[in-house]
């Protein structure tokens, strides 16, 4: 079976995509997949890549490759210098990238317009569930309990008053489409509050300002299965280190003792079955089939809070989705195996 795998891309979250697909490489079972990696250029070139020894190349001048639209799995090398031929027919397509342009139900139309099977959640759950804004109002919508939040678009921001009154303090900044927690901040006084709409708004056109939630970090694993049924896995808690005063971009990816993983979260019986229960209910809530981890905040009295779904979770060494799979005992081959029979099914 040939799997195209996508990394790379146009969003922010380039870097964390190529420390994804690099696991799910290694992942990839040779005797079952013909893994075929794609590089995306943070132009949005897709490039013919390789795997060895282990690493992706990113090769910045490589060969061009072309999905053709209806052409049921048709790649085409481009070369620069010559005419273009068709490589091998790939069967299903792996998009490994986080964010906008990758995440966001624009690669997963491709799929469709290519008419090549898709590893992965579709456009309508990828295109809500990567918008914050418009994912919270499904999961309210479904009854949901989600932390409060106004959003903001340019030009009509509300006043740090206004926003104070609101949603008390601390707040948190956050662009509408972003993970990664690339452009968040924490903002407690006016000065941060003009510097945050500033860095919000340099990666989107509408952020979110959202109440602070003191509360642990909790995540699940969603992976439907090729009926709808949906596996949700144990939670696993995200503990930041102190320093970090959230679980931001450094604290995720740069600082290597900037979070602790802590698989299965300790947490008491009812309330575990009660946050698997809900992650099953956002994941139908926003739309989403395939995959999804679904996260959430627990507070001191045991509240529960959606605080948002992702699509394509990480892969990295530190994320959570394999882990908590593992955990339930699904291993990493065996989620690549449930991925790609519910894209083909
Ligand atoms: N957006 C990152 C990759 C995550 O949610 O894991
Ligand atoms: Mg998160």
């Amino acid at each position: 079976l040939r799997i195209a795998v996508l990394f790379g891309g146009r969003s922010a979250e380039h870097d964390v995509s190529v420390l994804s697909a690099t696991n799910v490489m290694r992942a990839l079972d040779p005797a079952k997949y013909d893994a075929v990696p794609v590089f995306i250029t943070r132009e949005g070139q897709w490039l013919v890549s390789s795997f060895d020894y282990g690493n992706l190349s990113k090769p910045e001048n490589g060969m061009e490759v072309c999905l053709v639209p209806g052409g049921c799995g048709r790649l085409i090398a481009i070369p620069a210098d010559g005419a273009a031929y068709d490589l091998p027919k790939i069967d299903i397509l792996f998009p490994v990238l986080h964010g906008l342009h990758g995440q966001d139900g624009s690669v997963q139309g491709l799929a469709e317009v290519a008419r090549v099977p898709l590893a992965g959640c579709g456009i309508l759950g990828s295109a809500a569930a990567l918008d914050k804004e418009v994912a919270k109002r499904l999961l309210k919508e479904a009854g949901l309990p989600i932390a409060r939040s106004t959003t903001i678009h340019q030009g009509v921001a509300p006043t740090f008053v206004e926003l104070e009154r609101e949603l008390g303090l601390p707040v948190f900044i956050k662009p509408a489409r972003q993970g990664s927690s690339v452009g968040v901040s924490k903002v407690t006084t006016e000065r941060e509050f003009e510097t945050a709409l500033g860095e919000g708004f340099q990666h989107d056109r509408k952020l979110l300002a959202e109440e602070f939630v003191r509360g642990r970090e909790i995540e699940c694993s969603v992976l439907e299965d090729t009926t709808g049924g949906l596996f949700v896995s144990r939670p696993g808690e995200i503990v930041p280190a102190e320093s970090h005063g959230f679980y931001s971009y450094e604290a995720k990816y740069i600082d290597d003792k900037g979070a602790a993983l802590k698989v299965p979260a300790e947490l008491p019986e009812e309330v575990e079955s009660r946050i698997r229960e809900m992650a099953g209910q956002a994941f139908r809530a926003v739309g989403c089939d395939a995959m999804a981890r679904v996260d959430f905040f627990v507070t001191a009295d045991m509240r529960l809070l959606v605080n948002e779904i992702n699509t394509i979770p990480g892969f990295t060494d530190i994320s959570m989705y394999s882990k908590a799979m593992a955990a339930s005992g699904v291993s990493y081959a065996e989620i690549i195996d449930r991925l790609v029979q519910h894209g083909l099914s």
